[in-house]
């Protein structure tokens, strides 16, 4: 079945190069005479410069070129050993010194380039604000999940996506499972009645420690919070909300929805207390209801030296199913990803538009953090309009950003 992953990527590559008209059509920009889609990379870590790579390699027949760059920090840009200065050696990556932009408004210089389209891979707590930014200034999206750390920033993201859509901006999001084939055909089979009635699923990212750094001297506080980003709270929503969203976010595809109510317990088990690790949990259960009241057990959990396993599982009337069981293995999702993508845009493929749903996936995970934090359940509505922004509005190198302390359930209010 490799085959019809293969078949439709031909078709992809041919027909688009037939049809860039539609692309120019579909913007309203005239295109650079040659018909290049030009892209810009806000946030140059390690996904970013990966994406950019999926995005040419995934679409090689394709004219596209990566132009432009942003990034917080300067050396995630210009040091000679960074992930950024290692794709600058690709053919179809030219990014001239003065489409290079640093510093805490980076992205607002990107945007107001002339790139066709962004690849967005920045840590969540900024995703909100950039991709409206993004919207606003009627770039094709490409960003990575999750879509934001809190409701405050979930809703407005979701604001934005519905914006690309009356805008007709095609807007994918980095959940690649939506787009890997073995998941694709399993989920069509199981909403089709595969396994009679879905009465109950697991969801289960069971992983080790991810990275965490010391202060280094020179560094200002909000230099350390940000290059250190995956261990508080507001920068990256805590473990659940960075990864177990990919989870959750075949639970809801399967269910045809978000859960209606979480209740969830967590707490900090392995991480002893230090600042590198900031104030974030290690480990949380969750026991989510959804429509027609099917439970769903969810464990998202770094400990080193534990047992490990990241998968969803899915109990029917008539059997079981992991979710991609019942599909045959294509393309690489993170090349796939981008070659819908890029088919919406030029008009070869459908309209796609993932903001939406890649934001009820995330607000699936931050009511099970809010539910762990406070110790009280949520129903869906309750935790989507809560008043919760944890994100501070101020970046300033020479502010001063504390973290902590650790969220006691009880005592916690959101
Ligand atoms: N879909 C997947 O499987 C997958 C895999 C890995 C990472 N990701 C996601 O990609 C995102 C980035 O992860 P990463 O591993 O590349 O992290 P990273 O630290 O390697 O890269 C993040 C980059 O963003 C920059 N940045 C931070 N704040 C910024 C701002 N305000 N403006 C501009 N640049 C800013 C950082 O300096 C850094 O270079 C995360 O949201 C993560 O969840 C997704």
């Amino acid at each position: 079945m490799e085959k019809s992953g293969i078949s439709r990527r031909s078709f992809t590559k041919a027909s688009a190069v037939a049809s860039f008209g539609i692309l120019t059509a579909a913007t309203g920009k005239a295109a650079n005479g040659k018909g290049t889609i030009k892209i810009g990379l806000i946030g140059a870590g390690g996904r970013g410069t990966g994406a950019v790579m999926d995005c040419l390699e995934g679409n090689k027949d394709l004219d596209l070129k990566l132009v432009a760059a942003a990034d917080i920090f300067e050396d995630k840009l210009k040091d000679p050993q960074s992930g950024f200065a290692k794709i600058t050696k690709h053919p179809k990556v030219d990014v001239k010194p003065d489409m290079m932009f640093s510093g805490v408004d980076a992205y607002k210089k990107l945007l107001a380039t002339d790139v066709d389209m962004i690849i967005h891979a920045t840590p969540p707590y900024a995703r909100p604000d950039h991709i409206t930014a993004a919207v606003d200034a009627g770039k094709q999206i490409f960003t990575e999940k999750p879509a934001g750390v809190d409701p405050v920033g979930v809703r407005k993201f979701m604001a934005a996506a519905k914006k690309a859509e009356e805008k007709k901006l095609s807007f994918v999001c980095g959940t690649q499972r939506r787009h890997q084939q073995e998941y694709v055909e399993t989920v069509k089979k199981l909403q089709d009645g595969a396994i009679g009635d879905i009465v109950a699923a697991r969801a289960y990212w069971c992983g080790s420690l991810p990275f965490s750094h010391e202060r280094k001297e020179g560094w200002s506080d909000l230099e350390y919070r940000l290059r250190n980003w995956y261990n508080q709270c507001w920068t990256c929503g805590d473990n659940i909300v960075e990864q177990h969203i990919h989870n959750m976010d075949v639970i809801n595809w399967v269910m045809g929805g978000p859960p209606v109510s979480v209740f969830a317990s967590g707490g900090r088990a392995w991480k002893p207390t230090e600042e590198r690790y900031g104030d974030i949990y290690d480990n949380f259960s969750c026991d989510y209801e959804y429509k027609n009241g099917v439970f769903v057990t969810s464990m998202s959990r770094h400990f080193n030296g534990a047992a490990e396993g990241v998968f969803e599982w899915v109990k029917g009337t008539k059997g079981v199913s992991d979710c991609k069981d019942l599909g045959e293995k294509g393309t690489n999702p993170y090349q796939q990803e981008h070659i819908d993508l890029l088919a919406s845009i030029m008009g070869t493929g459908p309209y796609l538009n993932e903001g939406v749903r890649c934001a009820e996936s995330t607000m699936t995970v931050i009511m099970g953090r809010m539910s762990a934090y406070t110790g009280k359940k949520y129903t869906w509505e309750e935790a989507l309009n809560e008043d919760l922004d944890i994100v501070p509005k101020d970046l300033d190198f020479s502010k001063s950003y504390p973290v902590g302390p650790v969220p006691v359930p009880g005592k916690k209010k959101a």
